[in-house]
């Protein structure tokens, strides 16, 4: 059962003077059971890509394949809400979509909507609370009395409590603290490992990418650059730089070891593989 994108256009505002062709004959598949990074230049479709994977979005033209769905121009949101319990899209801003009057109310409202009883859907509502590092004792606050790092993390686990097998996150680490940033990263990771949740996630950080991403589609104007393997796109500095990313701190460290005389060509994805290299280079 794939996910996939077949020759898909999306225009917002079709038909006046502000159409605007967002997404431009993508065809690109992803890959199920991994976890693939969403990169590219701000205004370059990242987030109007990934709202067509629940279907937020519709395709101006060709077909969208999520599991056995088959999304085009003429679906209609009605008959899509089995999709939504299926794959679970996060928002770039989600403290928007923030309504009830707590939090425990607003990380309930999924699975009440997809027919959970009212016992089961709070049992589901606090352990996605719990997963994202919010205790019980934020469960009858209100959302709109917590921080926005907080109110990311409540609409992640407004998400993770419908239990989906897609997780599709836009920026969901942006805007919290790096020990949070991390903390996140690593609960998609056991998402994947352990649960086998297919993990899509939009980010501006290389560091994420390189760390804990298995795949990475790379976007700029409306299209598909590249989709590659993580460890095989990083290893093509030129490609990183012609679309005005950075390159992951370890190998930008590693190219400048490099221009200063060190010998250092094997591929590397970690810490430990760069002070390994260092170690066996200087041991020569
Ligand atoms: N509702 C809208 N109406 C008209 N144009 C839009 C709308 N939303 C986005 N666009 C345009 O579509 C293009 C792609 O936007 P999109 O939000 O998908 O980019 P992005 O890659 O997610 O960017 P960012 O990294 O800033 O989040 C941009 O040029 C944007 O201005
Ligand atoms: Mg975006």
């Amino acid at each position: 059962m794939p996910i996939a994108f077949e020759k898909v256009n999306y225009q917002y505002a079709p038909n006046t003077p502000f159409a605007y062709e967002a997404l431009k004959n993508i065809d690109l598949a992803f890959e199920l059971g991994k976890i693939t990074a969403i990169i590219g230049p701000t205004g370059s479709g990242k987030s109007t890509l990934v709202q067509h994977l629940n279907a937020l979005l519709l395709p101006s033209k060709g077909t969208v394949l999520v599991l056995d769905r088959t999304i085009t121009h003429t679906d209609k949101p009605k008959e899509l809400k089995s999709l939504r319990k299926r794959v679970g899209l996060v928002f770039q801003f989600p403290e928007y979509q923030l309504f009830e009057e707590t939090i425990l109310k607003d990380v309930m409202f999924g699975p009440l909507n997809f027919k959970v009883d009212e016992a089961t859907a709070k049992v589901q509502a606090l352990d996605a609370l719990k997963m994202v590092g919010l205790d019980e004792s934020f469960a009858e606050k209100s959302p709109l009395d917590i921080s926005g790092g907080q109110k990311r993390r409540v609409a992640i686990a407004g998400i993770l409590a419908i239990n989906p097998d897609v997780l599709v996150l836009d920026e969901p680490t942006a805007g919290l603290d790096p020990q949070g940033s991390k903390a996140m990263m690593e609960l998609f990771v056991r998402l994947n490992k352990d649960h086998g949740k297919t993990i899509l996630v939009v980010t501006h950080d290389m560091e994420h990418v390189i760390n804990y991403c298995d795949n990475v589609v790379v976007m700029a104007e409306g299209e598909v650059l590249t989709h590659q393997l993580v460890g095989d796109y990083f290893e093509r500095k030129q490609q990183i730089e012609s679309i005005k990313m950075n390159l992951p701190q370890l190998l930008a460290f590693k190219e400048a070891l490099i221009a200063g005389g060190f010998d250092l060509n094997t591929p590397m994805r970690t810490l430990d593989d760069l002070a390994d290299a260092i170690a066996m280079e200087l041991s020569r």
